[in-house]
């Protein structure tokens, strides 16, 4: 059983707390506003759920998962990540985040800027690319021959095989899509973000094979 604290626990966040419960993991959930407004999931998700400040989430998992709108990013609890490995679900969006500059002009991949403001800690992309209702869907048991793939994407390997038991524990199997630095190839609007699950119109969404993931990944252009 792994330790998972989640800061943000909006849409994908509490679909990737759901799915850890169900496959026996305990959560330690955190938001902007307060452990008190997350009551409710807590309730809903059960005994092995709890709520904390960002701070405590993080001090609190095996692996942390950030899961926020980019603009959230300089207020991530550094010190308590520090040696931690984070799950960065997040994607860029200018009408939500602003402008940033280094992600306007694709010198920097968001999850590199994640990682300017968690030097310490071991990032990983995951989840980024699955739409929430889909990745609830979609989750498989170990042996279900129509599992569906996910890339990840990370500069520690020991932290990329964490990200994979815990991937692989709550119904779904990973693609290595390479470095932090390759992370664009699955960033907003690329061919794997989203579509190859299915449109978001059938919420029991597609299941999506290796090749398929490899094969969309390879297309991507910069
Ligand atoms: N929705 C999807 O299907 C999907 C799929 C893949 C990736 N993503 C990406 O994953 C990230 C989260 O998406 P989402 O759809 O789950 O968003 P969401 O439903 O809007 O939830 C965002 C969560 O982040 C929390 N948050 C915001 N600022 C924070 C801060 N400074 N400290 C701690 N928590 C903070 C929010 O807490 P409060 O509510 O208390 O403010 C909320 O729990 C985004 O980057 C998004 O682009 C989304």
């Amino acid at each position: 059983m792994t330790t998972v604290g989640f800061i943000g626990s909006g849409q994908i966040g509490s679909t990737v707390a759901r799915l850890a419960i169900e496959a026996g993991h305990q959560v330690v959930l955190s938001n902007s506003r307060g452990r008190e407004t997350l009551a409710d999931t807590v309730a809903e998700l059960g005994p092995r759920t709890s709520a904390a400040s960002s701070g405590e989430a993080a001090a609190a998992g095996d692996i942390v998962v950030v899961t926020v709108p980019v603009k959230a990013f300089p207020d991530l609890p550094a010190a308590s990540l520090a040696g931690k490995t984070v799950i960065d679900t997040c994607n860029y969006g200018p009408e939500r985040d602003g402008n940033i500059p280094e992600l306007d002009s694709k010198s920097l991949t968001s999850s590199e800027l994640l990682l300017r403001y968690l030097p310490d800690a071991m990032v990983v992309k995951a989840f980024n690319n699955i739409f929430y209702k889909h990745l609830l869907s979609l989750a498989r048991p170990a042996r279900a021959t129509d599992r569906s793939y996910l890339p990840i994407a990370g500069d520690s390997a020991p932290a990329k095989a964490a990200v994979t038991a815990f991937v692989e524990s709550i119904g779904f199997s990973v693609v290595d899509a390479g470095p932090l630095a390759d992370s664009w190839r699955q960033s907003t609007g690329t061919p794997v973000w989203g579509t190859p699950y299915g449109p978001y119109s059938d919420e029991k969404g597609r299941p999506t094979d290796e090749d398929t993931i490899r094969a969309a990944l390879a297309t991507a252009t910069h």
